[in-house]
Formats: structure tokens, sequence, C-alpha cells
């Protein structure tokens, strides 16, 4: 097996304090107040190792990186006839972009764009008696881990100044692909993207995309593995938005990233990788986030390519 430790020690520190060009998200103020030095890395393997670096056991802001997490569970409750709520296609346009729901009749592009995963709350919402509390209960039991919850704070931040989301979700409602409340179904999504967890944490809860014959604590298979291939493939061609080319061709594995700097990548059979550094590029993704994956995947030779 690869040394990691030495691999992303080395890497950690050539990157540390390189000069950084992108900016804290403060779309949603509390995000804001985060310091942008904050930088951490975390692998698991497969068959469990952990290897860190830097701040790999602070609490985070995951953001979009619960949009795997609201897919996963509404595919586990939905199956196949999800896919008529919400496409599989790369979108090519920013997260939170409402340009093309007109075109295609409120159906998102796929379920990592912001209008795609308040599709899939809404979906959720049909099959839960109490979302919120339910979702909070299937992320500790697939990553048995008791510690995970909401940001209260973050929440009610983004709930305030939401004003993109709250538009998209009624647009998308106008055409009938949101069939619970308005107010309940940004409620739900806002406090997903409120989840916190550490790189440790993330590139822990994402093994049952890395390993085929991943099983719960309490020896339940989260996704079939089919589905999980298909989340994978997903996350390649959709992850990063207008960035997910530029990802591919970088780092070479599938991902997603979140507005709080988080990015989480996923070798299948072999490991999940996460970064944290809170400055994001133009595109709304963690520019030394994205360094350095480029720079592990190029000294471990890990792309899936
Ligand atoms: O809905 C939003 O705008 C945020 N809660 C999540 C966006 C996000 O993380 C996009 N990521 N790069």
């Amino acid at each position: 097996m690869e040394n990691y430790q030495k691999i992303i020690n080395s890497i950690y520190s050539n990157l540390k304090n390189v000069t950084d060009t992108g900016k804290v998200a403060d779309y949603i103020p509390e995000l804001g107040n985060i310091s942008p030095d904050n930088f951490g890395v975390n692998i698991t393997t497969i068959d469990k190792k952990s290897f860190g670096v830097g701040d790999f056991n602070k609490k985070f802001s995951i953001q979009s990186i619960s949009k795997i997490l609201t897919l996963t569970l509404a595919y586990q409750l939905e199956g196949e006839t999800l896919w008529k709520r919400v496409d599989v296609e790369p979108s090519g346009n920013p997260f939170n972009s409402l340009l093309q729901l007109e075109a295609d009749l409120g159906i998102p592009r796929n379920p990592f764009i912001n209008a795609g995963a308040i599709v899939v709350c809404d979906v959720l919402i049909s099959h839960l008696q109490n979302p919120k509390d339910e979702f909070l209960a299937f992320c500790r039991e697939i990553s048995n881990n008791n510690e995970l919850k909401y940001n209260e704070k973050v929440a009610q931040s983004e709930k305030k100044t939401g004003y993109r989301n709250i538009a998209m979700c009624n647009f998308i409602k106008s055409f009938g692909n949101i069939k619970n409340d308005i107010e309940d179904v940004l409620d739900f999504y806002f406090y997903t993207c409120s989840l916190e967890m550490t790189c440790q944490e993330l590139s822990q809860i994402f093994l049952f995309l890395a390993n085929d014959d991943f099983i719960t604590q309490r020896g339940k298979r989260v996704l079939t593995m089919s589905q999980a291939k298909r989340i994978n493939a997903i996350l390649l061609t959709c992850g990063f938005y207008d960035e997910s080319g530029e990802f591919a061709f970088r780092v070479g594995l599938p991902g997603k990233s979140g507005v709080g700097g988080g990015i989480v990548a996923i070798h299948p059979d072999e490991f999940c990788i996460t970064v944290w550094s809170p400055k994001l590029n133009k595109k709304g993704n963690s520019y030394k986030g994205m360094l350095f994956l480029e720079q592990f995947t190029t000294a471990t030779a890990s792309s899936i390519f």
C-alpha cells in the first residue's frame, strides 16, 4: 500500500503557504465568519485505515456535499422512478442557476446542482414523517457516528438570505415538480446543507461509495452495487457544476464540493479523501482543495483513468 501519510504530509507542506486566489463564500453570512486559513486533509481506505494532516478534525459546514447524502437516501426509498423527477446530465452552469429550468420544464439537470437537490428534498419529504430527524438518523447510521449535527446558525442564516433557492423552488413548483409545501421543502434543504463534519468524518461517511461490500453497523447495505456505481458516475460528470470537466481532467476521481470549502473524492475499491480549505475559486470550488487533489492523484497515480 502507498505511504499515504507521507504523501499527504508532503503535499500539505508544499501547499500550506501557496498564494490562494480564492475567496471565502459570504452569500450565506454565517459562512463568512470562518477563518480562511483552515486547511485539513483526511483519507480513509476501504479497510478503514485513516490518515490525516492539518485541520482534519475540525468541524465545518459541508453545504453541497450533503447533496450526495440526500440523493442516497432518496434513491434508497424511491428507486429508479427518482430519475423521472431529476435528470443525470451535466448542466455546464453554476450551481445556483435557474437558466435551464424553464426549457427543461422544471426537471433539474442533475441532483448535485441546487435545483436538483431541492427536488430530491421534496421526494424525501414525501417519504418521511419527520424529514430532518430521519435524515440525520440515516447519516448517523451509515457513518456509525452519533456526533453528526446540523448547525442551526448556518441553517437560519441561509434561510434568511436564500433568495435564489426560494425563487428556484417556486419556479419548479409552477411546473408541478415540487409536491410538498414550498416552506417545508426549503427549510429541510437548508438544514441538510448546514450539516457539520470534519474531514475525517466526511472521508468515513462516503466509504459506502468506495467499497462494494460496505454494510452498516446494523448489517444493512446502503445501496446496491449498481446504485453506488451510478452515484459515482453522476459525481464524476456533475459534482463540480461547470467545473466538472476540469476536475475530471486535473484530478480524475468522482467527487463533490461544497461552498464551505470542502471537497470529497472517491476512488472506487480503494479510498475516500476529503480536503477542506474555505477559499473558493470563481466556480465555487475550493481553490486549494482542487490543487491538493490534483497533486495527490498525480503522486499516487490514483486517477481512475
Ligand atoms: O444552496 C446553497 O447555495 C448552499 N446551501 C449550497 C451550495 C453549495 O455548496 C455549492 N457548492 N459548491
